[in-house]
């Protein structure tokens, strides 16, 4: 086994990033890329996949995912960021991956399925879309990452990769691949502020890293807490209710949040006076990452170019594990 420790991880850009993201994925990241070499993709070409009618906004997304990397505290000189489709090493190696997959197990990938079903392919799912996984294989594969800090949802990709890496290295007889393990967050899943399970930017239900207070503050205001809290005085449910999770998440003193769950449970804790708390909490926490954010976004030149020099670094790695790949599979041809 290797023994080298190797990150890769990323995010589609067809939108700037949210709390969901940062519970999910960023804040692992974070912390990992002071122990690990850390790539971390900006996946504009899986971002096509269904949005291949809308180049220009995975164009401008590719920046705002930056700026919300860099504002989070993603340090460049810790961890290599880059953009996939400036890696066309990636596509080749997609293009040799297939032959190792069969349509019906690709169907089978449970994510694959809630996004057909989400977006309504059918029959139609472009093949693009259908394919992915396999190119989400090469992606980690190609710098040899063995580490993915990714949410939940992204596990059946993890382990559709560790196959691939497995049939490769045995039907070409080789060790040139390794195989991944995901870093899933402690935390299990930020819901909405609808109250819905997941926080997603589809279902208009996020709180961006990048929104102004009085946004962020509005959202709380608006936030799903108990259906039949109607009163100060009746006693609220905490189990469900949208406030309690987030402040379990992102309010720092626990005995007090745990004070307030009880006073709510016993009725006599009024909705308002719990989400100006969150309003408050979440605040402090956004404020740096907003204010990094700006900075930054005053020179979007400087981001383009940490992305461009993360890029080239990749693509020099990208090249020396596609010649390994092509080697093993008989395709170096010399003069
Ligand atoms: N599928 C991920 C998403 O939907 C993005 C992604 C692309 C990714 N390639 C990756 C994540 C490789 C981890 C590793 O956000």
């Amino acid at each position: 086994m290797n023994s080298k420790k190797i990150i890769l991880t990323g995010d589609r850009p067809t939108g700037p990033l949210h709390l969901g993201h940062y519970v999910g994925s960023l804040a692992n990241r974070v912390t990992l890329q002071d122990t690990y070499k850390q790539y971390i993709l900006i996946a504009d070409l899986q971002a096509l996949t269904d949005n291949y009618e809308h180049p220009e906004k995975v164009r401008s997304n590719v920046l705002e995912v930056m700026l919300d990397y860099l504002a989070v505290g993603i340090d460049p000189k810790k961890s290599t960021i880059f953009i996939q489709s400036m890696i066309p090493q990636l596509s080749e190696l997609t293009m040799y991956y297939m032959n190792l997959v069969t349509v019906a197990r690709v169907g089978r990938n449970p994510t694959v399925k809630t996004e057909i079903l989400q977006k309504g392919f059918g029959e139609s799912v472009p093949l693009g879309f259908f394919v992915y996984p396999v190119s989400q294989a090469a992606d980690i594969t190609i710098v040899k990452g063995n580490i993915v800090p990714v949410g939940a949802d992204q596990l059946p990709m993890i382990e559709q990769t560790n196959e691939i890496v497995r049939a490769f290295n045995r039907t070409y007889n080789c060790n040139v691949l390794v195989e991944c393990e995901a870093v899933i967050p402690k935390v299990a899943r930020l819901p909405g502020i609808d109250g819905k399970a997941k926080m997603s930017k589809s279902l208009g239900n996020a709180i961006y890293l990048s929104d102004p207070a009085d946004v962020v503050a509005k959202k709380v205001m608006s936030m799903y807490t108990d259906a039949n809290h109607l009163k100060v005085s009746d006693p609220g449910q905490v189990e469900g209710n949208t406030v309690f999770a987030y402040l379990d998440v992102f309010d720092p003193n626990h005995a007090e949040v745990a004070a307030l769950k009880e006073h709510y449970q016993r009725g006599g804790l009024g909705d308002v006076t719990l989400k100006k708390r969150l309003i408050e909490v979440l605040e402090s926490f956004l404020k740096p990452i907003r204010d990094r954010r700006n900075e930054f976004a005053k020179d979007p030149q400087y981001a383009m170019k940490l992305l461009l020099e993360g890029t080239a670094l990749t693509e020099h790695v990208a090249s020396q594990t596609l010649n390994e790949v092509k080697e093993v599979m008989h395709l170096v041809y010399k003069g």
